[in-house]
């Protein structure tokens, strides 16, 4: 077989002409999807949840399957509904009102999915936040969301700041407590009071729903604000790429804290009525595996990070499970290197399908649909409905094969509507009309998209966005800390690993105990992906003679390459 191109396979695929589709498909095509397109009365929470259980062919059908490993429980669409109403009732006891923002900061859990489309039913947007988050990161989110209840358990209540948030009125805790003040509300006890009947806030389809905070090169993290009418692209993404139909047994890898685990974590597979797998607890090759066999998993959705842990792992080891179920695979995050492809086809006999989006995009934009030809290394076309191209600084279209920055046409379904509290730094991803990505690539004559890098100094490490800013400024409240710069340096495993370099106080001595202090120190105060896996002390940041750190030429020295323009470098 051609390496450079494999063809779509034969089987049980959604073999749609694309193609033709691109010439000719407008979303509004997708409204006759929902309900809302006869009722006029819109929630995503009733189209992913609601709407199943309305259904006496669905009703009962098992839309969880939870499995941890001190946990195994299921879910249908009508025990969904109920626990999310309950929760929607309690929210309303204690005042929460369309718009307000209500956090969860707790572990994947059925727990969590009753408590997230509460949250949507009241109207309320919600703000996942990834359980490995330390006080610092809850606090900086808390405090710009301005969230004024939090869903999180009593294990990681520690690490929720008990100052400086003035708006947050009350803590739901789920879980065993003895938390007295009437600032927390108990889990468990508040939803066996509540009624499981709750009459849906409906809502525009601009409204918002959801709050994702992700990081830049400069700043504080932002917060990503998503409305209800990314309904319309989830759908059709989980339709067309995830080829999502009514018996598939579904799983996507991703945390709910990242957007991945709730476009399709969540939204994507319950909008199809389709079962959905959700595990808890550390990766292994084996254990998952174990969870693909176990559960019978035929569509699965994942990340090159786990994916090359699973080639390390060896070619022999998926022979010892079964795997027939399977029948689709994914990944998203970072760039998919043809050898984890070569793998897939051989240890898994399965094309693996990369697919292209951000935080900021909402759903899938540039993919690998079933039906077509991959080409290794490719990201793959747009979906229907979306125009990309290659720009240049000043927003205009270059030819093909040349390498410029990644942009998409505005106007797609899920395009993020604001960055919270941040107007400026919204309007500065827009360019002639066109959404600029900051990511490097290139598109061949044929239309596939290329990935070549971040134009940016965002951090990619496992798949998982790191802003170096926050890294430093974490770094620099260390005692010991006077300056810092943060790069992400190439690793096979990993993508990127996050290198810190520092200089010292006066009165402090470089050692291996120092330096792991300070590891920790961000550790603890940050979150354990945020955490520099390499520290190393020099006599002195370069910088601009603005101020600003030259992170770029920290990465040349790092990597040996030939410096560039320092015409700016401070004395
Ligand atoms: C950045 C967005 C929403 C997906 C999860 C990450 C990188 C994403 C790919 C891919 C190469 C990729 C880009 C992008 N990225 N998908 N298929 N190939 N790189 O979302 O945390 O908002 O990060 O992840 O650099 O800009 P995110």
């Amino acid at each position: 077989m051609d390496m450079q191109k494999i063809p779509a396979r034969e089987g049980n695929h959604n073999l749609k002409d694309y193609q033709k589709m691109r010439e000719s498909f407008s979303w509004d095509d997708m409204k006759k999807n929902f309900s809302w397109s006869e009722t006029g009365k819109v929630n995503i929470a009733y189209e992913t949840i609601d709407r199943h259980a309305d259904n006496p062919d669905t009703k009962d059908k098992v839309a969880l399957i939870y499995s941890a490993p001190d946990r195994e429980e299921t879910r249908t669409f009508d025990e969904l509904r109920k626990e999310s109403n309950q929760f929607a009732n309690v929210l309303k006891k204690y005042g929460v009102k369309k718009g307000d923002r209500v956090f969860l900061f707790m572990p994947r859990s059925p727990e969590f999915y009753a408590a997230f489309f509460g949250i949507l039913k009241i109207g309320a947007i919600a703000g996942p936040l990834f359980e490995a988050f330390m006080e610092q990161a809850v606090r900086d989110r808390l405090q710009d969301s301005q969230a004024s209840v939090l869903v999180t358990t009593p294990e990681l209540l520690p690490r929720v700041p008990q100052d400086d948030l003035p708006d947050l009125q009350k803590i739901v805790l789920v879980g065993e407590n003895d938390e007295k003040d009437e600032k927390y509300i108990d889990y468990q006890r508040e939803m066996e009071a509540a009624s499981d009947q709750f009459d849906i806030e409906w809502v525009d389809l601009e409204d918002g729903m959801l709050l994702h905070y992700t990081s830049g090169s400069t700043g504080k993290p932002k917060g990503v604000y998503h409305v209800h009418n990314n309904m319309i692209q989830l759908y059709a993404t989980a339709d067309w790429v995830l080829d999502l139909k009514d018996d598939d047994i579904y799983w996507c890898t991703a945390d709910p804290g990242w957007v991945t685990g709730t476009s399709y974590g969540i939204f994507g597979p319950w909008l199809k009525g389709v079962t959905n797998v959700i595990r808890g607890g550390r990766f292994t090759p084996e254990s998952w595996y174990e969870t693909l066999q176990d559960n019978k998993v035929t569509v699965w959705y994942t990340a090159p990070t786990a994916l090359r842990k699973m080639v390390s792992a060896g070619e022999n080891l998926p022979e010892k499970y079964d795997l027939s179920s399977l029948r689709h695979v994914l990944s998203v995050g970072e760039p998919l290197n043809p050898e984890v492809i070569t793998w897939g086809l051989k240890a898994l006999n399965l094309r693996i399908h990369d697919t292209w989006w951000m935080t900021e995009t909402g759903a899938m934009l540039i993919v690998n649909l079933p039906s077509e030809e991959i080409r290794p290394g490719s990201m793959g076309q747009p979906i229907p409905g979306v125009e990309a191209t290659i720009v240049d600084n000043e927003g205009n279209e270059i030819p093909p094969n040349q390498m410029g920055n990644l942009a998409i046409k505005t106007g797609w379904p899920s395009m993020m509507r604001a960055i919270w509290n941040n107007p400026s730094k919204y309007e500065s991803y827009f360019v002639n009309g066109w959404y600029v990505s900051g990511d490097s690539a290139y598109r061949d004559e044929d239309g596939y998209f290329w990935f070549q890098g971040r134009l940016d100094d965002v951090i990619n490490t496992s798949g998982e966005r790191v802003g170096p800013f926050e890294v430093e400024s974490k770094l620099i409240e260390h005692p010991a800390v006077m300056e810092a710069g943060v790069i992400g340096k190439p690793d096979p495993e990993r993508g990127e690993i996050i290198k810190a370099f520092i200089t010292l106080n006066e009165g402090y001595e470089e050692s291996p105990e120092l330096l792991e202090e300070i590891r920790q120190f961000v550790k603890t105060g940050l979150s354990a992906h945020a955490a520099p896996r390499e520290l190393e002390v020099k006599d002195a940041i370069p910088k601009t003679r603005s101020g600003k750190i030259m992170r770029r030429l920290l990465k040349s020295w790092e990597l040996g390459l030939p410096t560039g323009d320092t015409s700016t470098l401070e004395e």
